[in-house]
């Protein structure tokens, strides 16, 4: 299930609307005889692509899937029938699947004699690799990441505006990583006025990788034809509104399922006040400014009791900076 996990790790960022899965099928001794990842929509599903490279040794042996196999028709026939008709014997899935015309697969394949359990490492993926997916089958909107890069005193530029860089180059490459597995990436006007910000993903080189998020620009103001986000390095979308509802229920009209928000302050407390961020990934770095933009302009609190409190998921270092990952405390968060 690891390897599976690791497979689709490898495809995030490349099929939605549908969910980056991870496939594994052994042999009847056990050894690995195919691997697979969600192709991009139309394409095969994992248990397809492991399947295809099995062949014949699949006869006997064990699936590994993050999610539990589709029992239905959509865009390509039902992954549970293809395992029992490659004449698997066992399948081992992760995380059950919450969307219900899809859902089932198990029992297609327990009536059809084969041994099904589910939630081997189930936490591990579904906080993983299919988290955004999930998110955006229970809500219906897209799951939104804000990430910043702040001073040990909390602030994302200086006094005269100046921001490049807070954070180290094992951030910078890390945040490039995070762009390029995500759907969209988001910034207020604000942010693309005062930084002519790229918003592509970039590989060591600095030049753009071969996949690119869309680009989203949130507010009013108009953008210069020069400025860099509308130049042809990736898609870009302006929403001249400054409702972050309307923003996600017209990326979830686009299909988009992973959000990476990149601010800055004034767009991010919005979403914030709103309930919309799901997750925070912060790169702390150890810089003092002491004066100068903080991390999250105004988010609606304006007591102590009313703060927003999240659970610290995971810190870690990179490079010189602290990475601190963290998610709605329980009870908190938006719709
Ligand atoms: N270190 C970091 O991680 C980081 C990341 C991003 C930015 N920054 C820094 O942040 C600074 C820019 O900050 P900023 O706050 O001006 O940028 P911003 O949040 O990107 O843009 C603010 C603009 O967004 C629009 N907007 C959209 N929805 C809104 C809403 N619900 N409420 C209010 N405004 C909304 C408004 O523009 P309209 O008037 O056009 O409607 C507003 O002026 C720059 O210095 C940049 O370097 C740092």
């Amino acid at each position: 299930m690891a390897a599976a996990l690791a497979s689709s790790e490898d495809v995030r960022g490349t099929t939605s609307p549908n969910p980056p899965v991870g496939a594994v099928i052994l042999d009847a001794e056990g050894a690995v005889v195919g691997r697979g990842a969600t192709r991009p929509p139309g394409g095969p599903h994992a248990e397809v692509m492991a399947l295809r490279e099995a062949g014949e040794r699949a006869r006997g042996g064990t699936a590994y899937v993050t999610l539990e196999p589709c029992g239905h028709r959509g865009r390509t026939p039902p992954c549970a029938q293809a395992l029992r008709e490659a004449g698997v014997a066992a399948v081992r899935y992760a995380v059950a699947d919450p969307n219900p015309p899809a859902a089932g697969g198990a029992e297609v394949l327990r009536a059809a004699g084969v041994d099904v359990a589910g939630g081997l490492l189930a936490d591990e993926v579904a906080g993983g690799p299919l988290r955004a997916w999930l998110h955006s089958v229970r809500t219906g909107r897209p799951h939104v990441t804000w990430k910043y890069a702040a001073t040990l005193d909390g602030r994302v530029a200086a006094a005269d505006g100046t921001s490049r860089w807070i954070s180290g180059p094992e951030s910078r490459a890390e945040v490039h990583r995070i762009r390029a597995a995500a759907d969209a990436v988001v910034a207020g006007t604000g942010t693309v006025l005062a930084d002519d910000a790229w918003l592509t993903a970039r590989g060591a080189d600095g030049d753009p990788a071969d996949r690119q998020p869309l680009r989203v620009v949130v507010g009013a103001r108009e953008i210069p034809h020069a400025a860099r986000v509308l130049d042809d390095a990736a898609p870009t979308l302006h929403l001249r509104t400054r409702d972050p509802r309307a923003v996600l229920a017209e990326l979830a009209e686009r299909e988009v399922v992973d959000v990476l928000l990149e601010g800055g302050p004034t767009l991010a407390g919005a979403f914030a006040g709103a309930g919309m961020i799901d997750r925070v990934v912060g790169y702390v770095a150890p810089a003092l400014l002491g004066a100068g933009p903080t991390a999250l302009g105004p988010a609606g609190v304006s007591t102590i009791t009313e703060a927003h409190r999240w659970r610290v998921e995971g810190v870690t270092m990179s490079g010189d900076d602290v990475r601190i990952t963290a998610v709605p405390a329980a009870g908190e968060g938006g719709p």
